[in-house]
């Protein structure tokens, strides 16, 4: 069982509401370190540990500068998410590029920064090596294809367009060696959201003996195995989160076994965990502030899934509760949806709720577990602005960390000039 709190009281937000209307983020501060924490020390149990904090889970600097703070890197999977890294003070081989089908500004960016590259492909060495020059350390994305089960976000491995394949990645390795590279990382991502423990520990057990392959056969001793992202949270009141200890006790136990007969003893482990992370400790606040009853019975909230597309492009899971009626008796059966012209735009297909007041004063509806991919998959289709984020420090305040688009920044990208001759053209003027 996961427990589905809010940190705030309906008064709170009563208030909060005067300056900052809704839809808006919330962050915890306090819950982010202290999950940040057990992950550090969870993981101590390695020589060397980093985990790079999945950027595009939670593209903020605020948050960035958070984590660093706790020794997390970042892992950035493009050129505005490696200049959030930079600007977030995250450095050097702190800074992970996983990126694919990469151009050649990315690879520049990533080696100003001194960051780590991580080759999504077999070509991407002689392009790398072109573009941006090829750096002292390097580590490589595998693809295990048929030898790992994916899951529904990710697809099977065989059908994902990322990684090498087993024999292009000791080619990959013995040319980069050839080339002057010296020190060499491994990498996989196979899953995401996958909340079954065994699952993550096989995918350990599969680096790890692929790090000893290729020793055997390239003669490379790899420096560092990222296990990439994809451990799931429990979105679900009656499912469990993943036990850091357990995990990393698990995955301790096979590097043990695997790899200190094999030599490689030293190697560091990193991950480039998102969700996880941050996940738990964000909310989507917004108001209810229609009922319809047709066939199905309506909410309609001021937000829409241009603030939170998960439930609409996975048909994901978020809890909701009403601040204020915790412990109401669930009697509604109601489909909560947000305004966007897609039938899909629905926070919660017949879900269980108390009487939901609506209007200008009704109640706050609060969208748990949206602290990562949340706001970020943010988009704005039907002419939406995304909503801003706020963040509740240690002490209790709250500190506006984005705030919400205004109709200026969606027009932002138009050249008026250039539109206004074009009327004058039509008009006849030109
Ligand atoms: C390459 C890579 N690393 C890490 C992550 C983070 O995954 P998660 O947020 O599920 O931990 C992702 C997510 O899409 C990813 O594509």
């Amino acid at each position: 069982m996961s427990e589905k709190k809010f940190p705030l009281t309906k008064a709170r937000l009563e208030k909060l509401v005067e300056r900052y209307p809704t839809p808006f983020y919330v962050y915890d501060e306090q819950g982010i370190r202290e999950n940040a924490r057990r992950i550090q020390s969870a993981f101590s149990v390695f020589p060397s540990y980093t985990e790079h904090f999945a950027v595009k889970a939670l593209p903020n600097p605020f948050i960035l500068k958070i984590l660093a703070d706790e020794g997390f890197g970042a892992d950035c999977s493009s050129y505005p998410e490696l200049l959030l890294a930079e600007m977030s003070g995250i450095k050097r081989e702190a800074i992970m590029l996983t990126s694919n089908e990469t151009p050649a500004r990315e690879y520049l960016k990533a080696r100003e920064l001194g960051a780590v590259i991580n080759l999504d492909d077999f070509t991407h060495i002689e392009y790398l090596e072109k573009t941006a020059g090829l750096p002292e350390t390097i580590s490589c994305r595998y693809n295990p294809g048929p030898l790992k089960e994916g899951n529904a976000i990710i697809g099977k491995p065989e059908e994902a367009k990322y990684g090498f394949t087993r024999e292009q990645l000791v080619e990959g390795y013995r040319l980069l060696k050839k080339k002057g590279v010296k020190h060499f990382g491994l990498h996989t991502m196979v899953a995401s959201n996958e909340l079954s423990l065994d699952y993550h520990l096989e995918t350990g057990r599969l680096l790890f003996e692929l790090a000893v392959e290729i020793k055997n056969r390239a003669g490379i001793g790899i420096e560092f195995v990222n296990l990439g992202g994809g451990l799931g949270i429990p979105y679900r009141p009656e499912q469990e989160a993943v036990s850091w200890e357990a995990l990393a006790a698990g995955l301790k136990k096979l590097y043990d076994e695997i790899l200190l007969p094999a030599g490689l003893g030293g190697m560091a482990l990193h991950t480039e965990y998102g969700r996880p992370v941050t996940g738990p400790y964000g909310w989507l606040v917004a108001r209810a502030i229609h009922k319809k009853e047709i066939y199905r019975n309506y909410i309609g909230l001021d937000a829409s899934m241009a603030d939170l597309m998960r439930p609409a492009l996975y048909g994901a899971y978020h809890h909701i509760t009403v601040p204020g009626k915790e412990n109401a008796p669930l009697t509604e059966t109601c489909d909560v949806v947000g305004s966007l012209c897609e039938n899909n735009d629905k926070f919660a297909v017949q879900r269980k709720l108390p009487k939901i007041d609506v209007g200008d004063g009704g109640d706050f509806v609060v969208i748990h577990d949206a602290g990562a991919h949340g706001r970020a998959m943010g988009f704005n289709y039907n002419g939406k602005l995304r909503c801003g984020e706020l963040l509740l420090r240690p002490d209790g305040s709250l500190v506006q960390i984005r705030r919400a688009e205004t109709v200026d920044d969606y027009l932002g990208t138009l050249d008026v000039w250039a539109l206004r001759e074009f009327d004058a053209h039509f008009s006849g003027r030109l």
